[in-house]
């Protein structure tokens, strides 16, 4: 078992183990538990017999839950059960139902308790640490939500038994994105055979990768700074996911956006890290592009969040562990894209 401490203004902890679902435990009292409706039954099953919650609501599988409609139904059903201020909500599940969770928390009578038990690799390295909580809009993804920190988070490594192969391999992107950016010695761990749900590698690596999030969260909760770091990868990764209607997953998308961004980084100066990132897509097999010219992307590109009124700024790495934001000139991001695409297309034959 290892446990991972957040600081800043609430800190709370991470453990990292097995088992842990059978040993949820809240003061508060009582609690309701949200959970995705295709998460396997033995999880919600032991959670609920140790937790006791109140009421448990379950919601739509993965990002159909994170809707005004489904955060509002699940409002009403808090309030119908009576769920008190000084009780709790937990949020079991992956990434898309914990921060549908965290945000019916932050919002509930104006803010409740909130813990978060997250059963995927995605979920655990990314979604529960720091406090990032919300739903979709149409317009685009994640655009409503509140910064609602969690109590505790609780990422039972049994859960990971029951993820498909390349879900898990997909999840394994964000801990490799923490090698790159903050701590290289995840790099060679994230794709050694012993990383894998059982394996010998596992806790620690994840461990690991959880405590560089923790870091950065614990220094930067409300991103005015260095947070923004952990978006290495992500803006070409969100264009990719806008374009192909979210039919790339997300940590796919960010394997193919690292590739991208370590091109650029080195087109700017950097160290050449594209060994690491052709690696990583490698070992995750990600699933193919559609045909893409970098024209249909630029679009999705420029409504990164990073960018200003003087455009895009990238998340770059100057070598190892060093990242920095840069505004990168469109030839460079033209000539890049295409280098890219060669490099995928060797990576990748038909
Ligand atoms: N997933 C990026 C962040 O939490 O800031």
């Amino acid at each position: 078992m290892r446990r991972v401490e957040v600081g800043g203004a609430a800190p709370y902890a991470v453990e990292v183990g097995p088992g842990l679902l059978t040993r949820l435990a809240v003061p508060e009292t009582p609690s309701a538990l949200i959970h995705p409706a295709d998460l396997p039954a033995a999880w919600v099953e032991q959670a609920q017999a140790s937790l006791q919650p109140h009421l448990t609501v379950t919601v739509p599988a993965r990002d159909e839950c994170k809707t005004l409609e489904v955060f509002a139904d699940v409002l009403s059903q808090l309030a119908q059960a009576g769920l008190p201020r000084s009780g709790a909500v937990v949020g079991l599940g992956g990434g898309a139902a914990t921060d549908l969770a965290g945000f019916v928390a932050a919002s509930y009578l104006r803010g409740v308790a909130f813990y978060t038990a997250p059963t995927t690799l995605l979920g655990m390295v990314d979604a529960a640490v720091g406090g990032k909580t919300g739903v979709n809009l149409p317009e685009g993804k994640n655009l409503v939500g509140a910064f609602w920190p969690p109590r505790a988070v609780w990422c039972d490594t049994a859960t990971l038994t029951t993820l498909p192969d390349a879900v898990f391999r997909e999840g394994a992107a964000e801990a490799f994105k923490h090698g790159l950016m903050a701590d290289p010695s995840l790099l060679d761990r994230v794709v050694s055979p012993d990383f894998r749900p059982g394996g010998a590698l596992l806790e620690d690596t994840l461990a690991d990768a959880i405590a560089v999030k923790a870091g950065v969260v614990t220094r930067d909760l409300t991103e005015q700074g260095e947070r923004a770091f952990l978006n290495f990868g992500h803006t070409l990764a969100h264009a990719l996911e806008a374009v192909t209607h979210q039919a790339i997953p997300h940590g796919e998308a960010v394997a193919y956006g690292m590739h991208y961004a370590a091109r650029l980084s080195h087109a700017l100066g950097g160290a050449d890290l594209t060994a690491h990132t052709r690696a990583f897509l490698r070992w995750q097999r990600p699933r193919r592009l559609p045909p893409l010219t970098f024209d249909a992307l630029a679009p999705f590109i420029a409504r990164d969040k990073k960018a200003d009124s003087a455009g895009v700024r990238f998340v770059l790495l100057r070598d190892l562990a060093q990242p920095y934001l840069a505004r990168v000139p469109d030839d460079v991001l033209r000539r890049e894209f295409d280098g890219w695409q060669a490099d995928l297309a060797e990576l990748f034959p038909l």
